[in-house]
């Protein structure tokens, strides 16, 4: 099991290198996760109360909610085992559940009701017609007033076919 027979500094180089290769798939990654959680405070007013990180994987990105937003109580659901592990030590103050986003079922374990939902690199494993029910669903998870950020890489020919 990866809590029991792993070191901190195991955690830190697997996170370092997951945040890595996301860089790859989506330069300037980073700054877009800054301008996000900018985004959000204009949005809202002030930092969220409550937020959930949709297919946040090993929780780079919910430790980065909590680290600008320490009061706020940061949810995170993913399908994978490992990655859920991984996001418990990673932030351990966020509520780490699992959940499969391909049926409307995840709301089960999402908790809520949420002021932020943040969606990165996540919606792209769904089929297009799944997305819209989850747009749908994810409404539902929301505070009226409440954001969904959502990043995705896109290419531009899929932008031209689908605009
Ligand atoms: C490219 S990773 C991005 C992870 C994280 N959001 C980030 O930006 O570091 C996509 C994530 O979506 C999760 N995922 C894929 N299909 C899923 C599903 N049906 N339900 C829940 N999570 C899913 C994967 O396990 C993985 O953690």
């Amino acid at each position: 099991m990866i809590g029991e027979h792993c070191v901190a500094g195991d955690v830190d180089r697997w996170l370092r290198e997951w945040e890595s290769m996301m860089d790859g798939f989506l330069p300037g990654r980073g700054d877009l996760m800054m301008a996000g959680m900018q985004t959000a405070e204009t949005v809202l007013g002030q930092a969220p109360v409550a937020a959930l990180d949709l297919g946040g994987g090993p929780g780079t990105t919910t430790r980065k909610l909590l680290r600008r937003w320490p009061a706020c109580a940061v949810s995170l659901l993913d399908l994978d085992p490992v990655l859920l592990a991984l996001a418990r030590l990673a932030a351990p103050g966020a509520a780490v559940r699992q959940a499969d986003l391909s049926s409307a079922r995840w709301r089960m374990a999402a908790g809520g009701p949420y002021d932020l939902v943040l969606a990165v690199m996540t919606l792209h494993y769904l089929p297009e017609g799944r997305v819209r029910q989850l747009y749908a669903e994810i409404r539902r998870s929301l505070r009226p007033g409440g954001l969904l950020l959502v990043a995705e890489p896109m290419r531009q020919r899929a932008r031209r076919e689908h605009p």
